[in-house]
């Protein structure tokens, strides 16, 4: 069996080549990784979070090795919505797979204003916005409270027309569950689950924060486990039944850590910090799932989204 037919797929109306992405933040602005690899043979690079004005971020240090995973405070680095259109988008021809954007901001004028532009260009095949960064001061505010969640798709939803809206869901809210409903309930067309968890690392010698910032995201294997379980819950709970596609996204580095998000429920599967270990790993990860999809019998692994034997 081909991979290409195994493994093609339907997102939000798009086709895709496979299920796996490449994680918002991990993947520069599109068309970076395609030094290490070939893009065309992934199904979509999530580009960096992009906000209304430039942004520096955090000052170093804002990425820390920690065990099982990484650690960053990178705090919304880019380039701003003028330069990402006018000089980033430009080398969309060489990514060979879905681009989709991802929104970031301030303030609910911020996040409308970066995702109405998105929705009308060419070169984006689908809107993420990321409400669960934990590395800004304000990077959470409409990750944690359903009501919050909803002023924000209150006016984000009706700007975008042409597009699939994807919300990113933090792992931090009190109820990852009711944060997807709520999710859902104001318009979503699909739910990413999830964004890094807030971290600390302290120096024991110098008995200082290990991050500038303090705080972090934590991501990479150690929270593996924990998404599979979130993805379970917020398949089984509300997305199966409503229909929305969930993006995977949490320590996956091999294909049994994809597969194992797609038997909880996941229709894509994200990678993020295990690039920074082997840029070349998703390729390993789509050429092990089209393996399974055959040793499970199935012509396609949309028959196995949400398969796990309860
Ligand atoms: C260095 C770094 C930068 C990131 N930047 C962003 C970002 O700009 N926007 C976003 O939505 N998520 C960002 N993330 C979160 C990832 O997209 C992903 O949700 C998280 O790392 C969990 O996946 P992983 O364990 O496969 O890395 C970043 C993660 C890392 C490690």
């Amino acid at each position: 069996m081909h991979a290409s037919t195994a493994l093609s797929l339907n997102f939000c109306g798009l086709s895709l080549a496979n299920p796996v992405a490449l994680a918002a933040g991990t993947a520069g602005y599109g068309p970076e990784l395609n030094d290490a690899f070939d893009l065309s043979r992934v199904g979509a690079v999530v580009a960096k979070s992009i906000t209304c004005e430039p942004r520096e971020g955090n000052a170093p240090m804002r990425i820390i090795d920690s065990s099982a995973g990484m650690l960053n405070a990178i705090g919304l680095t880019n380039v701003g919505l003028a330069v990402f259109q006018a000089q980033k988008l430009t080398s969309r021809a060489e990514i060979g797979c879905k681009l989709f954007g991802s929104v970031a901001g301030h303030s609910v004028q911020e996040y409308a204003t970066v995702a109405q532009a998105f929705d009308i260009d060419k070169s984006i095949d689908a809107i993420e916005l990321n409400v669960s960064c934990p590395n800004t001061s304000d990077g959470l505010q409409f990750a944690e409270h359903p009501d919050a969640l909803r002023s924000l798709l209150r006016e984000v939803r009706p700007v975008v027309t042409h597009k699939p809206l994807i919300v990113k869901l933090s792992p931090n809210a009190p109820d990852i569950v009711k944060m997807a409903d709520a999710a859902i309930d104001a318009g979503a067309d699909a739910l990413t689950v999830a964004n890094t968890f807030t971290a600390m690392a302290i120096d024991v010698q110098t008995r200082s924060f290990r991050l500038s910032n303090k705080r972090g995201g934590y991501s990479g294997a150690g929270i593996h486990p924990i998404i599979v379980r979130m993805i379970y819950d917020v398949y089984s709970k509300v997305a199966r039944d409503a229909k929305k596609p969930i993006i995977g996204l949490g320590g996956v580095s091999r294909w049994e850590d994809a597969a194992e998000f797609i038997l909880a429920g996941a229709t894509l599967v994200g990678m993020g910090t295990a690039l920074y270990i082997d840029p070349r790993s998703p390729l390993r990860v789509v050429d092990g799932l089209a393996r399974w999809t055959k040793a499970q019998g199935c012509s396609n692994i949309q028959e196995l989204i949400g398969k796990v034997k309860d």
